[in-house]
């Protein structure tokens, strides 16, 4: 019986990089859609849960991906809400990445410190990465602080994690160095999830900071995203501080993603979203 798992991406173009890592996560065939929304996806679903054998169905698997995180959760919930009874399959949301690359910066975190009682900034958090990053720190026992350069767009973020996922984030508005710096008062954790190119901490900011232990950045772009920072840094000590840069984590997020897309085949009713997927970035980091 063959894996078919079909991409069902909100942006026009389906997204190649998660289409490659389909087939590298073990999908025999990808049928790639685009422009998804919740009313255009039924007939799909059905056409997926209706069409194989209960113990065959597993072999079918949902794929949500694209550029928005908001689009995508709406896409997810839309599909959730088809299924019925054993008429289900498996689905994966990770719109842009953000749930395999914030598991597995988080999940780094998790191997220096506890995150439960520690102060943790995200930076421009308002991303699919940042928000889901904040998610799963939240879930840790961390104070988390979303940052973006105004103070609605970071509030909003929030209240869609909070009512989605029942933690507590705060929001602030972080448009330039002094008001970073007033972000990070405190903080343990920092972890930069700006645009692509985008600069949001000098070395000079936090190089000297009293309280921060582990600084990450997710930006794979130049320049970094935090100064000071090296792509290829994977724990490395800068400043008496454990630093990460984008390709530090990235092998894992790699490696996450496609064990994400192996599990989808294991069962048709598995929903692997911001808790699901930093579970199984916990157990695969053991091992690095
Ligand atoms: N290491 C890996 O394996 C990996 C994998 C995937 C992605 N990434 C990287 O992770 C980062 C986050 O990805 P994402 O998709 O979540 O990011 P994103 O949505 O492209 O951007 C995140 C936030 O950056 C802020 N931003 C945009 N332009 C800015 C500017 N000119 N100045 C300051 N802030 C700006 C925006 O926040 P506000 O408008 O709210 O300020 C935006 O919501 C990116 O750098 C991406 O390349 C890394």
């Amino acid at each position: 019986m063959k894996k078919l798992l079909f991409q069902l991406d909100t942006d026009a173009i389906p997204n190649a990089f998660d289409t490659v890592v389909a087939y590298d996560g073990g999908a025999d065939h990808v049928v790639r859609v685009g422009n998804m929304t919740p009313d255009n996806v039924g007939r799909i679903v059905e056409g997926t849960v209706f069409t194989r054998a209960p113990a065959h169905k597993k072999f079918t698997a949902l794929f949500v991906t694209g550029s928005n995180i908001a689009d995508g959760q709406a896409l997810f919930d839309a599909v959730k809400k088809c299924f019925f009874g054993n008429f289900r399959v498996s689905m994966m949301l990770d719109s842009n990445g953000g749930n395999t690359t914030a598991a597995s910066a988080v999940a780094f975190i998790g191997r220096h410190c506890n995150p439960a009682g520690k102060r943790a900034v995200i930076l421009a958090g308002t991303g699919p990465v940042g928000q889901r990053a904040a998610v799963m720190l939240a879930r840790l026992g961390a104070s988390v602080l979303v940052t973006s350069r105004q103070q609605e767009r970071a509030a909003a973020a929030c209240r869609v994690m909070e009512q989605r996922f029942g933690i507590t984030l705060e929001a602030a508005a972080a448009a330039d160095a002094a008001a970073t710096n007033a972000c990070l008062d405190g903080a343990h954790i920092v972890l930069a999830t700006g645009a692509a190119g985008i600069q949001l901490l000098t070395e000079s900011q936090w190089a000297t900071h009293p309280t921060l232990e582990v600084v990450i950045d997710a930006n794979a772009s130049p320049p970094p995203g935090i100064g000071g920072i090296e792509m290829a840094d994977r724990g490395t000590v800068r400043h008496g501080k454990i630093c990460y840069g984008a390709l530090g984590f990235g092998g894992l997020k790699l490696e996450l993603h496609r064990a994400c897309v192996g599990r989808l085949f294991e069962a048709n009713d598995l929903l692997l979203d911001a808790p699901e997927v930093f579970e199984l970035a916990s157990e695969l980091v053991k091992s690095r």
